[in-house]
């Protein structure tokens, strides 16, 4: 893939629930960087590790590409793009290196406050909106549950309501927006939180002992938090 470097390039979220938590644990790391004008790529003045700021979904492809080492990203977010490449039968490309102690949240099965909910089984015939179709449909077959898997990239907690789909499968923190539309979690399918993402195996040239002072540098700096 990528030439040989000699800096280390992590992404991280542009903007959202990560990206303060993200940069901030990066610092307490001893990392800084110098700004640039657009913010979208920051060069690391104190050790040669740079940022780039992007969408949290194009995390993952950018390890598996090569364009980035490293990248700090939901468990969900990597756990569902690795079961959409393997479903197309396509080798692992990435992997995660660290759990961080952030961003907590599940992906949940969550349906109208009226269900009386007795288990996966009543999802059977059912339509089910969802951002993580890899992740609902692994799951679903698992339970050996046949329903219906409706793609939606976001405000997924809407559909019941338009009649679109009569489940959600989607994120949740607080459970605010799951009660401000009137649904209840009823079933976990991922226990998430912000990890280090990395690619399957080591880098072979100077990214690698660069990976191992910052993992050794973010081992203590979570062992102080935790
Ligand atoms: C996430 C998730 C839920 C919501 C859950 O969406 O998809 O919609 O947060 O959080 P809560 O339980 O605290 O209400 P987010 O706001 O990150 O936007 P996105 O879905 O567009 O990424
Ligand atoms: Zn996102
Ligand atoms: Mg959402």
């Amino acid at each position: 893939s990528a030439a040989v470097r000699d800096r280390l390039r992590i992404a991280i979220q542009k903007s959202g629930r990560l990206a303060d938590p993200a940069r901030q644990l990066l610092a307490a790391c001893g990392l800084s960087w110098r700004e640039s004008r657009d913010r979208l790529f920051c060069y690391g003045e104190t050790l040669p590790v740079d940022l780039l700021l992007v969408r949290d979904d194009d995390i993952p492809g950018l390890i598996a590409d090569g364009v980035c080492d490293l990248g700090v990203v939901g468990r969900n977010v990597l756990l569902e793009q690795d079961g959409d490449r393997r479903g197309n039968g396509r080798a692992p490309a990435f992997r995660e290196w660290r759990a961080l102690g952030f961003g907590g949240c599940r992906l949940a099965i969550a349906v109208p406050d009226a269900w009386q909910w007795q288990g996966p089984q009543d999802l059977a015939g059912k339509r089910i909106a969802t951002s993580y179709p890899a992740l609902l449909t692994q799951w679903l077959a698992q339970q050996g549950v046949d329903a219906q898997v409706v793609l939606l990239s976001g405000s997924v907690e809407i559909a019941p309501r338009l009649g679109q789909a009569e489940a959600i499968c989607d994120l949740v923190s607080s459970g605010a927006t799951l009660s401000a539309n009137q649904l209840k979690a009823v079933q976990t399918l991922v226990e998430s939180e912000a990890v280090l993402a990395g690619p399957v195996d080591r880098f072979d040239d100077v990214r690698g002992e660069l990976a191992d002072l910052l993992l050794r540098r973010l081992d203590g700096a979570l062992r102080v938090r935790n």
